[in-house]
């Protein structure tokens, strides 16, 4: 029985073929048709993931729930971008053909897709909804910090658990390979997982008389999943190009003069592409069409967005509010308007 149509996910990051698995109905053959069918039936899986995959399909189906955070996170951090992080629907791995190019764009997708699983199952283990985890175990007592002596309370959310899981899953694949390529997947996914660690911080409950705060109950928090995309998007600015170095066991910097990149570095080896026009070969959908601002000097500018094949603008009328009044006491009345605007958006390539 085949439920999936026979794509590859040879060259890609797991957790995007999961998506696909997603995006044809999968999760809802892992009820009636059990884990066992589902993930033998997921293209591209090497064992280790096939058998990991069947021991824990709740796991499985907490990552498959997630992808749409990571993606949308991924997506905010370039909406003004001429690679917007798009995801191409009907086909078989969600961005197409530019994860095949060793790019920052790619090296940004693999550390932003293995945080959104650490993110993902550290919360679900949080909010009780796996067996497997829960709160951190290791928080218990009390405990000190700059301000003092605390008694660890609440749930404190237990990264380690779903950094050691996503960390399995996840490399095994490109444990498997053990070329170039999957040295620098294996790098990027644990400058995401770190990313991820590195964000949690402590937060604190006082107690005490009136407020006093002598007595603190203080429990581990993750971040907010946009401060791993923020974190992230700026190590994509820097991001290191390397080449392997002459043993084949590691990374020097391109360019001899630039420092070596460190675990928490975004690293590539190619090029990208100009992302403005459509081109198969590089996975780039080209900008035309895309809405741009003629007033900004920034990368969504209509000079840079439409890479200077100029730009159509149409005038769109919005409703809005308007002359809002305050009325005492206590309403505000406002008219609707009509607000019209323009719309610039670029020319496609012709
Ligand atoms: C266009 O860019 C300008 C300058 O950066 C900014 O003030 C404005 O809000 C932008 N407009 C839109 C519609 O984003």
């Amino acid at each position: 029985m085949n439920l999936l149509p026979s794509g590859t996910c040879f060259y890609l990051s797991v957790v995007i073929c999961w998506l696909t698995s997603r995006v044809d109905g999968s999760l809802w053959y892992m009820g009636t048709l059990g884990s066992q069918v589902m993930c033998d039936n997921i293209p591209g899986l090497v064992n280790k993931q096939r058998q990991l995959c069947r021991q824990h399909p709740n796991i499985m189906q907490a990552i498959g729930a997630g992808i749409k955070d990571w993606i949308g996170e991924c997506q905010h951090q370039f909406q003004n971008h001429r690679w917007n992080c798009n995801t191409i629907e009907r086909d078989h791995n969600v961005f197409g053909r530019l994860l095949l190019r060793s790019s920052r764009e790619a090296a940004f997708v693999y550390a932003i897709s293995s945080a959104g699983v650490v993110h993902t199952l550290t919360r679900a283990c949080s909010q009780g909804e796996l067996q497997s985890c829960s709160c951190d175990p290791t928080k218990k007592g009390s405990s000190r910090d700059a301000k003092g002596a605390f008694d660890w309370g609440g749930c404190s959310d237990h990264v380690e658990h779903a950094m050691r899981f996503s960390q399995a899953f996840v490399d095994a694949k490109e444990r498997k390979e053990r070329d170039a390529r999957a040295l620098m997947n294996l790098h990027n996914n644990r400058a995401g997982r770190k990313a991820v660690k590195r964000l949690m911080s402590l937060e604190c409950k006082c107690h005490g008389v009136s407020g006093s705060c002598s007595v603190r109950t203080c429990w581990l928090a993750l971040a907010d999943f946009r401060r791993t995309g923020d974190h992230l998007r700026r190590r994509y600015n820097g991001a290191v190009q390397v080449v392997m170095n002459q043993y084949g066991t590691g990374f020097t910097t391109a360019q001899r003069h630039l420092k070596r990149p460190s675990k928490n570095d975004l690293v590539y080896f190619e090029d990208s592409p100009d992302y403005c026009i459509r081109d198969q070969e590089s996975g780039s959908v080209g900008t035309g069409g895309r809405v741009c601002n003629r007033t900004s000097r920034g990368m969504d500018s209509c000079e840079v967005m439409c890479c200077g094949r100029g730009y159509d603008t149409s005038h769109i009328s919005r409703n809005t509010k308007c002359e809002c009044k305050f009325h005492w006491c206590c309403a505000v009345h406002c008219r609707d308007c009509k607000l019209d605007v323009d719309v610039h958006t670029c020319k496609a390539q012709t």
